[in-house]
This record gives C-alpha cells, sequence and structure tokens, in this order.
C-alpha cells in the first residue's frame, strides 16, 4: 500500500477473528519496528511475543488487579478505568508484542521517543499487511507481575502492541486539523 494510505488508513483496533497469524508475518512486523531510527541508534527495545494461555494470564493479571483495588486504591496508583477494556482486547487478539527495554540503562526521554517510532512502525506495517493492532500502555501497571511471569526481570516492560485480523472497521478518530497546531514564522 502507498504510505499515505497506510497512514491514513491505520487505527487502532479493539476487535479482532480468531485467525491465526503466521511467525512469519509477526516477525515482519517487528523488522519493520527494529528499521526504526533511535536516539544515538541505541535500539533501546526487546519484543516478546506472547500468545495462547500466556497471553490471556497477563490479561488475567490485568483484570485481577482492577478487581482486587477499590476505586480509591486504583486513583492512588493512577491505575486508568481503560485498564479493564484494554485487558478484553489482549484475550481477543491472538498475539500479544511486549516491547521492553534494559532495566540498568541510563534510560532518557530520546529512548522514549525511540521507542514511540519502533511501535509506530509496527502499527503502520500491521496496517500495510491488513492486519490490526492496538498500541497498548496499560499494561504498565502489572509491569513487574509480567516480567516476573516471563522470567524477564532483566528487563522493562515499557508498552505492548496487540495485532490479528481485524473484525471491525473504526471510523478515523478526531483529530485536530492542521491549521490550528502550525504556525509559519519567516
Ligand atoms: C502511547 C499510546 C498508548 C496507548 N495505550 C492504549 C491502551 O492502553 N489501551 C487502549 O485501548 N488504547 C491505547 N492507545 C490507543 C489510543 O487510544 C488511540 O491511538 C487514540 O484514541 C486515537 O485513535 P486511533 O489510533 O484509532 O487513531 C494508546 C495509544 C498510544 C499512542
Amino acid at each position: 500500500m502507498e504510505l499515505k494510505k497506510v497512514i491514513e488508513n491505520r487505527r487502532s483496533i479493539r476487535a479482532f477473528k480468531k485467525t491465526n497469524v503466521s511467525n512469519e508475518i509477526i516477525e515482519d512486523i517487528l523488522n519493520c519496528g527494529r528499521l526504526a531510527p533511535s536516539a544515538k541508534n541505541r535500539q533501546p527495545w526487546y519484543f516478546v511475543i506472547v500468545k495462547d494461555e500466556i497471553k490471556d494470564k497477563i490479561a488475567d493479571l490485568m483484570l485481577n488487579d482492577t478487581i482486587n483495588n477499590t476505586k480509591e486504591e486504583r486513583k492512588k496508583l493512577k491505575c486508568p478505568s481503560s485498564v479493564t477494556p484494554t485487558a478484553k482486547v489482549i484475550k481477543e487478539a491472538p498475539i500479544l508484542v511486549l516491547i521492553f527495554r534494559d532495566k540498568d540503562d541510563n534510560w532518557n526521554i530520546g529512548d522514549s521517543l525511540s521507542i514511540g517510532a519502533c511501535v509506530e512502525n509496527i502499527c503502520l506495517r500491521a496496517t500495510d499487511l491488513g492486519l490490526g493492532s492496538l498500541w497498548i500502555r496499560d499494561i504498565v501497571y502489572v509491569a513487574d507481575e509480567v516480567a516476573k511471569m516471563l522470567n524477564h526481570e532483566d528487563l522493562d516492560l515499557n508498552c505492548a502492541v496487540s495485532i490479528g485480523y481485524p473484525n471491525q472497521s473504526p471510523k478515523a478518530r478526531p483529530r485536530k486539523e492542521l491549521k490550528d497546531i502550525i504556525e509559519w514564522i519567516s
């Protein structure tokens, strides 16, 4: 697909078909993530792909977290109400890509921006291949538990992406008008 069309057609997808996604397709998508630019070319990412029961256990951690904490406790933890619906999307999508970073690194804002570039490449390539994706930050509320479950306490979970064949075609979500967010100075 033409790049501009891919950018225009990408949506956050929250309903997925059960259809399996091949390992080759997932590796193609993650390869596009790997090719993203990064501050000082540090490439501060490490991908762990989870499916089936392990993926569902991660979603359950998120659901249990919201069940076990009162509204007040969740407010204190700054745990948003979107965690429960996001966990349900994780269960529905056949693939969850966890995006980790090194723990003992001198993490800085440049690395956060780099991960953003990497994840956007992932989401765009998924769209290009006819797949749907959801960029997920809500998973960080169970980051330590997920790292422990996967024997990856050496890494920090930054975010995740659900991937699968879409079972919905949402309209484009609203965006600010270009004229309201640009300024030419000469
Ligand atoms: C950094 C980041 C984190 C996000 N985290 C979540 C999330 O945890 N759960 C969710 O349902 N959507 C999440 N989203 C998706 C946004 O809600 C979505 O991109 C936005 O509403 C615009 O919709 P669109 O992607 O369809 O254009 C996230 C998006 C970004 C860029």
